[in-house]
Formats: structure tokens, C-alpha cells, sequence
């Protein structure tokens, strides 16, 4: 007995000493690491399914250079480990960092930063003084012939900002015209204008749902509807992406179960206070439309309430929201000349400037996109989801892919937006964002295009063969 007792102690005392070496410690990580990229790849195999076949030296090879960037920085960190352990001399000895820079940050998107955080230098216009990316979909973010003369008045009588809340002294006439003008543009009886959509998603949430109550989330939702979410203290649960049928069957399991501890663990049985579901109009990174009519028949079916982000809701819940929410309550009221600029921008597309702009634009911008999307696809680009959204992500996979592209395209004036982890939840479906605006021209259109021609070949991530010469738009240009 004494002799397995001590032969026990020992193996403790040898594990906790192999435990505590920087080499354990490293190799723990990387297995860590091995793990996830483990159930990445089988998400990988699921989604390849999903998005269309991918060639086979790039499934084999964008897992690979994962594993090589990851296995790579854990040396790095093994001897960053050793060099401060050794010269650690400082008086924060044993305190905790303060800055959490996790693996990924250190040693994966720090090599790549460049591609991400070009600052501009100019108004979003068709064209702009890069350092940057811009969403200016209509093209209003730039000088325009009615909204610009109308913000620089408004910036005269009303300054830059109201230093205020809503509540307090924030609320100027443009901000009660502002929220008049987009309840009747969505056809509703009354709207509240916050700063941004972050906040909007992020404040809303959590006082239209608390404890009790049970989030219904389409997995691949923004950020900042999963932080409302979460700070709301309501359960989550998530269904597939763009899913009803997946919707209804989560909606139907959480209501036999009845209501949850916020993890969904510790059933009660008793009914959920509320259900709300959580969509998207357009998702940001995918660039799919929401499934909206078929999502509202089974949130109605069971009685839930849909939230659809680029809300419309009635007046009580407005006047509820007013009293209640501290991006209201709390927050700087948007700015005048901001504000002064989206009321203009609505009245544009409304043809309440008297002219027909408006509707030119959004033709434009659909005609634009389609073309743009159907040219690319052409050329062998894997182009995902739908015709008409204006979002269009080109996948990419490969991460030395995603920085050669974004950086390549760069030197040849053409900017494009690079999205990967933690944007995409799934390590290796990394893509990059094309933006086009309705102000972009033809010849705008065709300059890029043959720019991202000549890189997609170059870094090469047409993944798909290009259509028949003879099948090419007139003129052939980009061969
Ligand atoms: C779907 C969605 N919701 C909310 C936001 C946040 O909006 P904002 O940039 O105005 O904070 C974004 C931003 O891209 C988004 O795509």
C-alpha cells in the first residue's frame, strides 16, 4: 500500500514539475491549438460543401499553413517565454499582464496588420485617398449637390455636436425631423435614431429582453448583436445560418423544454417569458439577403418575435425604447451636421429633392453590383451568396493568400477590405470584401476589375476555370 502511495507522490511530483516548465506549458498550448484547428477542419469540410468544391491543393494546403503560422509562433513564444523569464528584473514581477494579447493577435494577425488598418485620408467618394475602406453604398458620402450645401448649414446653427444626451439638451429640431422622416420611410409610426449601429444593437437588446427570456441568434449575427445578447442575461441559442427550417427546430426544442439558466444548462420547464429571434437584413461578411418571410412565418407559427437588425417596430416600443435605453439615455445624441446629412440623404431617395437621383442610385447600385459579381465570377473567382446584395466577399482561403491580395492590389490603386478571424468566426474561410458604390462609373468598374484579374492570377485564388472566351463581356478586355 505505502509502495503505491509513494510510487503515486512521485508521479504527481514529476507531473507537476513537467507541468510548470516553460516546454509543457508551450506544449500544452500547441495542443490546445491542434485541438481547435482540429474542429476547424471539420467545420472546413462542412462549409466546403456549402460554398461550392474548392480545389484540392487548397484544402490541403490553407490547413497546412495554419499549422506552419501556428507551430511557428509557439517557438516564438517558447522563446519569448525563456528571454523574459530570464530578464525579468522588473518591479511587475508577478503581476498579470495587463494588455491580454492572445495568440492569434501576437503571432498571427500582427504579421498581417497592414491589410486591415489603411487610414483614409478623404471623403468615401468612388474614388478615395486610400489608406482605407469605406461602405458608401450610395454614394452620399462624399461632396453631393443637395446634402453637402444642407450639413455645412446645419453645422453653422447647431455645431458639431450637442455635448449632450438625447434627455438632456441633445435633442435639436433635426433630430425630432431626423426620427419623423425615418418612421415613414419604413413605413412605421415612429423610429429612435442612435449614433451608430453598434450601440443600436447593443443597447436595444438588453432592455426588450432580460432573465427569462430566450434569444434565438442566426449564427453568423454581428458582433454587436451578440454582445446585446449576452449583456442582456437572457438565454442564447443559436440557429443555422440563414435557416428556417433549422430556426423551427430550435424554436420547437426550447419551447418543449421550457426556460433555461442563461448557458441553457439548468431546465425549469416553466415557459420562457419572451422568445425573440435575432436576423439580419444583409449579413455584413457573408453578403447573403435574410431569409426574412420564412424566418417571420415560424417566429409567428410560435408565437416569437422577430428583431430584424436595420429595425422597424411600432410606436410603443419606441416611446418604451426612449424611456429605457442607454443609448439614449446615456450616450452623446447623434450630431447635428450627421444627422442633417441622413435626413437629406432619405429625402434624395425619396425624390423629395425633386429629381430623380434618387431612384438612379439605387438602380446604379443593384446594375453595378450584378455586373461587378457576374465578371468576377467569369474570371474563375469564387464569389459566395447572392446577386443584388452589395456585399460581395471573394473567398480566399490561404492566409499568406489574403495579404498578397490585399497588398498587391494596393500598389495598383485598388482597395480591398480583407476579412478574416475573428470577423469570420471559422479560421479558414478567410475572403475579401469588394464595396462597390452606386457613384462608381464603368470605367471605374473596369479599372478594377483588371487590376484584381491580374492578382487573382498572380497570388492565384481563381479557384474556379474562367468562362469561354466567347462567353465574355464585349470586348474582352480583361484576357
Ligand atoms: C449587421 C450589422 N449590424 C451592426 C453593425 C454596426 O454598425 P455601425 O458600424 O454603425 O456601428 C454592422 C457594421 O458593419 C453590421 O454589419
Amino acid at each position: 500500500m505505502i509502495r503505491i502511495a509513494c510510487f503515486w507522490s512521485t508521479i504527481r511530483i514529476v507531473y507537476i514539475v513537467v507541468r510548470t516548465t516553460l516546454f509543457s506549458n508551450a506544449l500544452l498550448l500547441a495542443f490546445r491549438h491542434l485541438r481547435g484547428l482540429y474542429r476547424e477542419l471539420v467545420e472546413w469540410w462542412r462549409v466546403n460543401n456549402l460554398h461550392g468544391p474548392v480545389p484540392k491543393t487548397t484544402v490541403i494546403t490553407t490547413p497546412f499553413s495554419y499549422g506552419l503560422l501556428i507551430a511557428f509562433g509557439h517557438i516564438r513564444d517558447l522563446f519569448r517565454n525563456f528571454i523574459e523569464w530570464w530578464s525579468a528584473s522588473n518591479n511587475l514581477h508577478g503581476y498579470a499582464p495587463i494588455c491580454m494579447n492572445d495568440f492569434f493577435t501576437r503571432r498571427l494577425y500582427r504579421r498581417v496588420q497592414d491589410c486591415f488598418n489603411r487610414p483614409i485620408a478623404s471623403a468615401p467618394d468612388s474614388w478615395i485617398e486610400v489608406v482605407e475602406r469605406s461602405y458608401n453604398y450610395l454614394g452620399f458620402a462624399a461632396s453631393d449637390e443637395y446634402c453637402t450645401p444642407r450639413v455645412i448649414e446645419s453645422l453653422k446653427k447647431f455645431s458639431a455636436t450637442t455635448c449632450s444626451t438625447r434627455v438632456d439638451g441633445g435633442t435639436t429640431t433635426l433630430h425630432a425631423e431626423l426620427e419623423e422622416c425615418v418612421a415613414s420611410f419604413v413605413g412605421k409610426e415612429a423610429a429612435m435614431v442612435t449614433g451608430m449601429g453598434y450601440v443600436t444593437n447593443s443597447a436595444v437588446l438588453p432592455v426588450l429582453i432580460g432573465k427569462g427570456g430566450l434569444i434565438i441568434s442566426d449564427s453568423l449575427n454581428h458582433n454587436s448583436i451578440v454582445n446585446g445578447s449576452r449583456v442582456s442575461g437572457a438565454s442564447v441559442r443559436a440557429f443555422q445560418h440563414n435557416s428556417p427550417s433549422h430556426l423551427e427546430k430550435v424554436l420547437r426544442e426550447a419551447i418543449a423544454e421550457g426556460e433555461g439558466n442563461a448557458d441553457g444548462q439548468l431546465l425549469t420547464h416553466r415557459p420562457w417569458k419572451k422568445i425573440i429571434v435575432v436576423v439580419e437584413g444583409i449579413y455584413s461578411m457573408e453578403g447573403d439577403l435574410c431569409r426574412l418571410t420564412e424566418i417571420i412565418a415560424v417566429c409567428k407559427k410560435y408565437k416569437a418575435y422577430t428583431y430584424l437588425d436595420e429595425a422597424h417596430t411600432s410606436k410603443e416600443v419606441i416611446e418604451y425604447l426612449k424611456l429605457t435605453c442607454p443609448a439614449h439615455l446615456y450616450a452623446t445624441a447623434i450630431s447635428p451636421p450627421a444627422a442633417q446629412q441622413i435626413l437629406s440623404s432619405i429625402k434624395v431617395i425619396l425624390g423629395e429633392d425633386e429629381t430623380s437621383r434618387g431612384a438612379q442610385k439605387l438602380a446604379r447600385i443593384r446594375e453595378n453590383n450584378n455586373f461587378f459579381r457576374s465578371e468576377l465570377q467569369k474570371m474563375g473567382f469564387q464569389v459566395i451568396r447572392d446577386n443584388d446584395s452589395p456585399v460581395m466577399p471573394i473567398m480566399v482561403y490561404n492566409p499568406a493568400k489574403i495579404s498578397a491580395f490585399s497588398r498587391e492590389c494596393f500598389k495598383r490603386n485598388v482597395a480591398v477590405v480583407a476579412v478574416g478571424y475573428p470577423a469570420i468566426k471559422q479560421l479558414m474561410l478567410a475572403r475579401v470584401r469588394i464595396c462597390i458604390s452606386a457613384s462608381h462609373t464603368r470605367e471605374d468598374l473596369l479599372t478594377a476589375l483588371e487590376v484584381i484579374n491580374q492578382v487573382g492570377d498572380l497570388v492565384g485564388i481563381k479557384y474556379f476555370p474562367a468562362e469561354p472566351k466567347k462567353q465574355q463581356c464585349k470586348g474582352k478586355w480583361w484576357r
